[in-house]
Order: structure tokens, then sequence, then C-alpha cells
């Protein structure tokens, strides 16, 4: 299984502020950057429960008939009529197992914690990342400890005309393991 990031954090690595706000992205994502043909890619999404409870105050369900896979230690809130929503816990490589088992090839990882956890475990094969022009100084950040480096590729990077600049990487090596011989 594909295990891949597409997120949004200020220049400073925060995706959300410590309320939970994310006022500071442009609101729908400002100017197309890739999400719909990203989406296109996966076939469910892998969402922390904090991400899920987020989703929920939005005013429509943002994921149409795509299976949704809500992380949690417990139940969590009821998701919208419309929406294609499963509760899922164990720590990442069973996750992954469970989702292999249900035939899941791509999946799209999202939430700080729950990307954290499974950079830690190895287990996310492709970031991608878009900044925004903006440093808020404090919130919930993108990344944390790891156990050991992890190196990446970087595929690509672009910019658009309203500041957005977004990166593509795959992984290298992890703890010295390389799939594919080190850029440096
Ligand atoms: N900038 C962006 O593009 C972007 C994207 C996504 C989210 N966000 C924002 O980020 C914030 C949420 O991120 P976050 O880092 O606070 O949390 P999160 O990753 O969304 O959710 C964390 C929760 O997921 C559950 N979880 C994670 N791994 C698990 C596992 N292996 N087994 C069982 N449960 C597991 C736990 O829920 P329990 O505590 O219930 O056990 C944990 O507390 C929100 O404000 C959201 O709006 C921003």
């Amino acid at each position: 299984m594909i295990a891949s990031v597409f997120i949004g954090m200020s220049l400073d690595g925060f995706i959300a502020r410590g309320s939970g706000a994310y006022d500071f992205l442009p609101a729908g994502g400002g100017e197309p950057h890739g999400y719909d043909e990203f989406m296109a890619t996966v076939d469910a999404l892998l969402i922390g429960r904090k991400t899920f409870e987020s989703v929920l105050k939005l005013d429509s369900w943002p994921y149409g008939v795509n299976p949704v896979f809500v992380l949690s230690t417990r139940t969590p809130a009821p998701a919208p009529s419309e929406a294609i929503v499963e509760h899922i816990s164990g720590d990442p490589p069973d996750i992954v197992t469970q989702l292999e088992a249900r035939g899941i090839r791509q999946i799209y990882v999202d939430g700080g914690i729950t990307i954290q956890k499974f950079l830690r475990a190895g287990l996310i094969q492709r970031l991608i990342i878009t900044r925004v022009p903006v440093l808020i100084g404090q919130g919930i950040p993108l990344f944390g400890p790891l156990s050991g480096d992890i190196g990446l590729r970087h595929i690509a990077t672009r910019s658009f005309r309203s500041g957005l600049v977004q990166s593509e990487y795959h992984m290298e090596c992890i703890s010295g393991r390389c799939t594919v011989p080190p850029l440096w």
C-alpha cells in the first residue's frame, strides 16, 4: 500500500492553530493547487479523530463518496448520512494490514498526530506539502520527534501566483535503511 500526505502548512510548519483553527490557510484551498488531481490517485482517506471532528464542523461533507477511515481509540462522533465513514484503530503496521486486506492500495493520511505516527513507523511513502506564506509562531505541528532520520527524495516544487509553494518528496531512507541509493 502507498500512503500519501497532501497537506497545507504555515511556512513555520504548523497545520492549524492550537485552537484547531486553520484560518491562515487560503479559504477553499485558494487557487487550484492539485488537490483534485491528488484525490483522484487515492482509494480512501485515513484521518485522525481530531481532523474528523474539525471536518464535521464544515458546512458540507468534503470527501464525497470517498471512503474515510477515522482513527480513534474510542467510537467517533456520528458522520453525516451521505458520508462513507468507518472507525479504525490499531498501531500503524496493523492499520496497513487491515486496509490492505480491504483491497486498498493508495491511502491519503491526514492529521498531524496521525501523520507523525505513520512517519515514525516508516509507513508514509509520499509527502506533498503546500507551504502558505505566513508565520503563525505556534500551533499544531506537521512534524515531530523521530527515532532516526528519514531521507527524502525531492520530486518537484512548484509555486503559485498567490504565494503557495508546493513540494513533493518520496521516502528514501529510514534510519539508514535505504530503498534506493540516497541522493546525498
Ligand atoms: N493544514 C491542513 O491541511 C490540515 C489537514 C488536516 C488536519 N488539519 C488540522 O489539524 C488538526 C488535527 O490534527 P491533530 O494533530 O491535532 O490530530 P489528528 O491526527 O487529526 O487526530 C489525532 C487523534 O487520532 C487518533 N489516532 C491517531 N493514530 C491512532 C491510532 N494508531 N489508533 C487509534 N487512534 C489513533 C487519536 O484519537 P483518540 O484521541 O480519539 O484516540 C488521536 O488523538 C485539526 O485542527 C485539523 O483541522 C489541518
